[in-house]
């Protein structure tokens, strides 16, 4: 915690003109200075700076002096004020807040484990059969130093007696050791290659831990019951949903990094790095979330998501892109490529090479582009049901995009692709609809819950007042109705009326009695209503037909959802068979 005492202290000994200076050209007109905006292309300035702050007449872009480097220089806001406080020499005091007060200790033990695990790696007696490993795959010394990798030896003690030096509750904190129901305390990473995990500073954070097979053959598979990597836990200085793995490494690589590859595995990032592309990050164990992202762009304008070809790829694409579209913006930009089957990064550059694999980066496709090309898989665009359904499935996720020109073009897209006016997308997307998706969709979609609309409701109501508007129907209609939601109250009213076809609202009624429906059912007989039966008769029709459309889509989308998902064969042969 910084004091805000500081913070206003800094800011008033602090010249905006001196910090932008440094990185715009200004030039001083009446009392403010003026440049070319740094947020967007312009050839002549609309870029102000003021006493307190900044502010472009050109793109809107505005801020204080600590927004303003935040946004420059990919700091967060601790770390801006470190800059600031530095240029003016001065040192930033903390608060001791409880949580933090640990902190020291755990980044000291996790730097000392670091220096450990590599000394392992050269010294150590099991330190040959690893670095055997490491070369069966690939990589060299100079890449196995650049990103620290080490060894942690078998052994349940090895760490916790050279890092004696600490108390036991913080190597708990850090994440190094673990303790057993008997409450011993052991190592947590035992006989495996170890990642450190580094911040975006370099301070190490956490640890990947891989198995490998110490004879230095090929051993790819896991060890009987052990998980292929262990990950650090999340302690008070490493948290999954935020840490990138590769990060640190790229932007110590590159004066000025503009574009990220991301990744899915520790081993892809080392690989590419290895032949020659050192700007790979990779999530930790974890899916990537809105988090990531906000990140990512902090650092860099583009973003290139590169996943494995398999069903698991797929489906990291398709999360991925709910949890980037809230991030998008003009300035970022996101593609996305998929590899061939059975191949990731890793293997792709060492089979093919550096040029390879930036051709394939080179051509990945743009978000909007692959986002629309992915739904549309296994639809026949001809039909025009399948067409409004290509709609239904893609306003949600839309709907997490910004307004702007990338949410605009998609519109254009998905209206040329649907054949349904722009405007009308439009309208849908600024209504309620794009709201359902705010949590990620892959919870709400409706593969297991379709969205029911009030309509079952208003039928409900029309039987119950006009028993006899059920023999409006065909019978394969009430057939329909009943198996659209089989144990529903409204299955059960036509269910009912099926075998009594002179029954009125009163026989109705008598039959529920004492069944939880019967309140229901009781309120919406007495429902005051200002429509002839005429009216009601139409709107039942007419609801009838529209609410088994509606279940018909509500399956469809469930199916192609399904099929999406798990690439169930069975699902897909199912969609086709619907749609004939
Ligand atoms: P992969 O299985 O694709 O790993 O998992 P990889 O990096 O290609 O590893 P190699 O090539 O087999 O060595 C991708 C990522 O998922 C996490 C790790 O972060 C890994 O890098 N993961 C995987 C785990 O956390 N635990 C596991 O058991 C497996
Ligand atoms: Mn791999």
């Amino acid at each position: 915690m910084i004091p805000q005492s500081f913070i206003n202290g800094l800011l008033e000994r602090i010249d905006p003109v001196d910090v932008v200076g440094k990185r715009v050209q200004l030039r001083k007109v009446g009392n403010r200075h003026t440049g070319l905006c740094p947020f967007h292309d312009e050839k002549t300035p609309s870029f102000h700076v003021y006493s307190d702050g900044y502010h472009c007449f050109g793109c809107g872009a505005h801020g204080t002096v600590l927004g303003f480097l935040m946004e420059q220089e990919g700091l967060s806001f601790p770390e801006a004020i470190e800059a600031l406080a530095a240029s003016v020499g001065l040192e930033v005091p903390r608060e001791r807040s409880a949580a933090r007060q640990a902190d020291p200790g755990i980044y000291d033990s996790l730097a000392a484990a670091d220096r450990c695990f590599r000394r392992w790696l050269r010294q150590h007696a099991e330190g040959p059969g690893a670095i055997a490993y490491l070369k069966g795959r690939g990589l060299s010394g100079a890449v196995v130093r650049d990103f620290g990798i080490g060894l942690a030896p078998s052994g349940w003690n090895s760490l916790k007696t050279a890092l004696q030096s600490f108390d036991e509750d913080t190597l708990l904190a850090a994440g190094l050791v673990a303790k057993s129901d008997g409450d011993r305390t052991y190592d947590r990473f035992r006989q495996r290659i170890v990642f450190p995990i580094r911040d975006v500073r370099g301070r190490v954070i956490g640890f990947g831990g891989r198995v490998y097979d110490g004879s230095g053959a090929k051993g790819e598979g896991p060890r009987e019951g052990e998980p292929k990597y262990l990950n650090s836990p999340e302690t008070a200085v490493f948290k999954k949903g935020q840490e990138l793995y590769g990060l640190f490494e790229a932007r110590r690589s590159h004066r000025r990094l503009e574009a990220a590859v991301l990744v899915e595995g520790y081993m892809d990032v080392v690989a590419l790095a290895e032949g020659g592309i050192a700007n790979a990050v990779a999530a930790l164990g974890t899916a990537v979330g809105e988090t990531h992202f906000n990140r990512l762009f902090r650092h860099v304008e583009r973003v290139v998501c590169c996943f494995d070809g398999d069903e698991a790829g797929v489906r990291a694409a398709s999360r991925a892109i709910d949890a980037a579209f809230p991030t998008l913006s003009e300035q970022r930009e996101l593609r996305f490529v998929l590899l061939p089957e059975g191949e990731d990064p890793d293997t792709v550059v060492r089979r093919h090479g550096r040029a390879h694999f930036e051709a394939l980066i080179d051509a990945a496709k743009p978000v909007g582009e692959y986002f629309l090309e992915s739904l549309q898989a296994g639809l026949d665009l001809a039909v025009s049901d399948n067409r409004a359904l290509l709609v239904d499935l893609a306003l949600p996720h839309m709907g997490r995009l910004p307004a702007g020109t990338l949410r605009t073009v998609l519109v254009g897209d998905l209206a040329r692709l649907s054949q349904t006016p722009a405007g009308m997308l439009e309208e849908r997307l600024n209504g309620g609809e794009a709201r359902a998706a705010e949590t990620p969709a892959r919870t709400s979609t409706p593969t297991t819950n379709p969205p029911r609309s009030k309509l079952d409701h208003r039928l409900l109501e029309c039987l119950v007042k006009h028993p006899r508007l059920v023999h409006e129907l065909a019978s394969e209609e009430r057939r329909r109705l009943i198996e659209a939601e089989p144990g529903g109250l409204l299955a059960h009213v036509i269910g009912y009326l099926n075998g009594e076809p002179d029954a009125d609202t009163a026989t109705l009624l008598g039959r529920f009695v004492g069944d939880q429906a019967y309140p229901e059912l009781a309120g919406l007989a007495e429902r005051p209503t200002l429509l002839s039966e005429a009216r009601l008769r139409t709107e039942f029709i007419d609801g009838a037909r529209r609410y088994l459309e509606e279940c018909e889509r509500n399956a469809r989308l469930a199916l192609l959802n399904n099929v999406r998902e798990s690439g169930s064969m069975d699902d897909l042969r199912k969609l086709r068979r619907r749609r004939a």
